[in-house]
């Protein structure tokens, strides 16, 4: 569909930039900390609210939205083909216990930037437009993380992701229903013909070389690993410190040897204990058991498995040392994801004709674009955050870098569109 002076049908749509901070700044109320984060675990009465105001933002723009057994959330706008299957955009609206205000729903109200754009220039797309929220990104209360995309995807059943548990004992299933969002369409069922995710980069190299766009061609290997680590509680008092099998210590010990090893891997591995329990916790008592998560992730799946062999042989070296049972478990295991080049290349092209410095980049964050590039072409644009800090209350980026991020977005799915 070319048109005089060789613009497409569709180049002079552009995001209305002030409406999608307005709305990035009115959905922060949802699990707003005093801090100026956001709390918002998945399945809360926190992700209820903004799962309906979302609903209903996309509702007031016309679409029809529906939510699927995972609880995913479909806003879709129609074709002019109604045989096509959608092209969609997305990512998440749950955050980390002391997350910002960016990850994750800058892609969603992105997407919904662009129905607005679609809407507002009355723009005709071939193919259906959807905006998807997908459930449990974060993986901060129900591990893993992007589990419900993994299950849209084929890797996880429904039955196991329903069956999870968050740290409380709670089932995953029953909390979808509690908050009314466990819905009638099997997840998965849904045929998509491409899927464009939008996200700051939660790193530091956009900002650092002064880039707008982040031309994303993949998402590096993840592995996490449970350890519960029992030695026997005993008096603080009255063992002495030769005789006692002391939890805690030892998995003071293999948070070190985690350390080790991913300095011992680099330059681009990256290895994390990211959560510790430890029991009884009293102050005197020797503490009998400890439980603690490990992140592993590089770019290259061998350096990650090259990781995972040494990680098992320290902790066995360090529980038979130390006097204590170290149980060890891999719980997920992501491996490296290469985009869809038609999508890469739809991206670096939409950067580039709104002249946007880009570069090419590999996500370090594990993102639900991981899992549907297995059904779907698929890539990301990632945004600069300041400093590079995410997983942080005060994640922040700037307005005209989220407008641009979502201005490229809409280029590429109409660009999708044409094809
Ligand atoms: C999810 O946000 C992850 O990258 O761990
Ligand atoms: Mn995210
Ligand atoms: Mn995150
Ligand atoms: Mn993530």
């Amino acid at each position: 569909m070319s048109e005089a002076g060789g613009l497409r049908s569709g180049d002079n749509v552009t995001v209305d930039g002030a409406s999608l901070w307005n709305d990035i700044l009115e959905t922060a109320r949802f699990g707003a900390t005093p801090k100026g984060g956001i709390r918002r675990l998945t399945l809360t009465e926190e992700d209820r609210q903004v799962r309906d105001w979302f609903a209903a933002a996309c509702r007031a723009l016309g679409c029809s939205v529906s939510h699927d057994s995972m609880g995913n959330q479909f806003a879709r706008r129609e074709g002019a083909d109604p045989s096509l299957p959608p092209i969609t955009m997305g990512s998440h609206l749950d955050t980390q216990p002391t997350g910002g205000k960016f990850d994750g729903i800058v892609g969603v109200l992105g997407g919904l930037a662009v129905l607005r754009a679609l809407r507002e220039s009355g723009h005709e797309t071939r193919h259906p437009i959807e905006v998807i929220n997908w459930t449990n990104e974060e993986g901060a209360r129900f591990a893993p993380a992007m589990l419900a995309s993994g299950v849209f995807a084929g890797v996880f059943t429904e039955a196991e992701a329903l069956d999870k548990t968050d740290r409380a004992g709670v089932r995953f299933g029953d909390a979808l229903a509690g908050i009314g969002y466990r819905g009638p369409e099997p997840c998965g069922r849904h045929p998509i013909a491409a899927y464009f995710e939008l996200h700051i980069e939660q790193g530091p190299i956009l900002e650092a070389e002064g880039k707008t766009i982040g031309v994303v061609t993949g998402v590096q290997a993840i592995r996490w690993y449970e350890v519960t680590v029992t030695g026997r509680d005993s008096h603080a008092g009255s063992t002495p410190m030769t005789m006692r099998a002391d939890a805690l210590l030892a998995a003071a010990r293999m948070i070190e040897a985690v350390n080790a090893v991913g300095l011992a891997h680099g330059p681009d591995a990256v290895a994390t204990v990211g959560l510790v329990e430890n029991r009884p916790n009293s102050r005197n008592v020797v503490p009998g058991e400890v439980f603690l998560t490990i992140d592993l992730r590089d770019p290259d799946d061998a350096v990650v498995g090259r990781m995972e062999d040494a990680l098992r042989e320290r902790i066995a070296d360090i529980a038979a040392a130390s006097g204590v049972r170290a149980d060890f478990a891999r719980v997920w295991d992501a491996p490296a994801v290469h985009f869809d080049p038609a999508c890469i290349e739809a991206v670096r092209q939409a950067a580039e004709s709104f002249g946007y410095p880009a570069r090419r980049i590999v996500s370090g964050a594990g993102h639900d674009a991981a899992y549907l590039a297995r059904v779907a072409p698929t890539t990301m644009i990632f945004v600069p955050c300041a400093g590079g800090l995410s997983h942080n209350e005060a994640e922040s980026a700037e307005r005209g870098d989220v407008a641009a991020g979502a201005n490229v977005l809409l280029r590429a799915v109409l660009d999708a569109d044409r094809r």
